[in-house]
């Protein structure tokens, strides 16, 4: 298979997963006799150093003209004072308005050899794996109007929620449809005890579950789905919600693995390439000490190649070598227990490919 894939590494810890990503997949194009061609690109921070613009014309144009898309992380203090439109995270979100990147995958399965590495009991973590559909392009990330006004005590910060019957319903059959392939069971997630989008966003859900009916499913409030989640997170199967909702309680599951470093995303296009990335963002206290867990960005490799290429004896091949660089005890910093050796990313990355070279096919 010959494919081209855009490289956006942006700031921070981003090009060191990202570099560890690659090698990684250098290693598979390798053993699978496939060739992956990489072109790089800015977003982000780095863009606004280079371009004056968090996301450069000629990214876009990189990223349309792909067959796939890796993105490192975008952000950190040096950029925090710009106006809004100049801000490295602007460059993300208007790159996922964009290419259409309406649908983020969260998956999040708790490896047995981490089991100790999360701050909740094992018993409790242990057998989860859900995954959560985020609804990626809508809602207050990206609602109008979005303003301050006034002055003095007087002044005022508009942000708006707004979102469509179409937006909803595209996100939640894509939820529905991942449940087919999985346990049968969708948690819609919202706020229809306040909010008016929300109670839209629940008749949505009604009518699409007409559709699906293999698949069972229920409304959970956003309050309740941050409580189950650590109360019994074994419980879900698919959670679907909207963005805002999907970003905080993302974050919140992703203790449930033992560090924000584990989780990887996929964010599928309506339109055209989608686009893989870890869940964390940038980590500037750590950028370039060659800490940083690249295992999130490895997994959504994983995720990239099973859900772009159709790939899945490679992405199975590259979940299994996570999983056994996990059961070796090479850690990162963020895994690692007390007195516990820390691994670099390198040395991570160096064990992920050896793994890879052992379950040689
Ligand atoms: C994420 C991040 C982004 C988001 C930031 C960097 C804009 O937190 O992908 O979860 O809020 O969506
Ligand atoms: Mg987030």
């Amino acid at each position: 298979m010959k494919k081209t894939i855009a490289v956006l590494p942006g700031d921070g810890i981003g090009p060191e997963v990202v570099g560890s990503a690659l090698r990684v997949l250098d290693q598979l194009a390798e053993q699978f006799n496939h060739q992956f061609d990489y072109t790089f690109a800015d977003i982000g921070g780095c863009a606004v150093d280079q371009h004056e613009n968090p996301l450069p014309d000629q990214t876009l144009d990189v990223c349309r003209q792909s067959d796939a898309i890796i993105l490192g992380a975008v952000g950190g203090p040096k950029w925090d004072q710009l106006a809004p439109e100049m801000r490295p995270e602007k460059g993300l979100l208007k790159l996922r308005k964009e290419l259409q990147l309406f649908a983020n995958l969260r998956p999040v399965t708790c490896f047995e050899s981490l089991l100790d590495a999360s701050p909740l009991k094992p018993e409790r973590i242990k057998g989860v794996d859900f995954i959560i559909v985020r609804e990626l392009t809508g809602g207050i990330y990206f609602g109008e109007p979005r303003e301050r006004r006034g002055v003095g005590s007087d002044e005022l910060a508009i942000d708006t929620l707004t979102y469509t019957r179409h937006e909803i319903e595209r996100i939640v059959r894509k939820g529905f449809e991942l449940a087919q392939v999985r346990r049968g069971k969708v948690t819609s997630v919202d706020k229809a005890n306040v909010l008016e989008s929300s109670r839209l966003w629940r008749e949505v859900v009604e009518q699409v579950a007409a559709d699906y009916p293999d698949v069972s499913y229920e409304h959970m409030l956003v309050d309740n789905a941050a409580m189950q989640l650590i109360r019994q997170p074994a419980y879900f199967d698919v959670v679907v919600t909207e963005n805002m909702f999907g970003d905080i309680l993302s974050d919140e599951a992703s203790m449930l693995t033992g560090s924000l470093g584990m989780l990887p995303s996929a964010s599928l296009s309506a339109v055209g390439p989608s686009l893989y990335e870890p869940i964390h963002g940038s980590a500037p206290d750590i950028a370039g000490t060659n800490k940083a867990n690249p295992l999130a960005t490895i997994s959504s490799v994983a995720m990239l190649l099973k859900y772009e290429f159709g790939l899945e004896e490679e992405a199975g091949v590259l979940e299994e070598a996570v999983s056994a660089v996990l059961e070796s005890g090479v850690r990162t910093a963020d895994l690692a227990k007390e007195g516990e050796a820390q691994a670099s990313t390198d040395e991570v990355t160096d064990e992920v490919i050896k793994q890879l070279n052992h379950i040689r096919v």
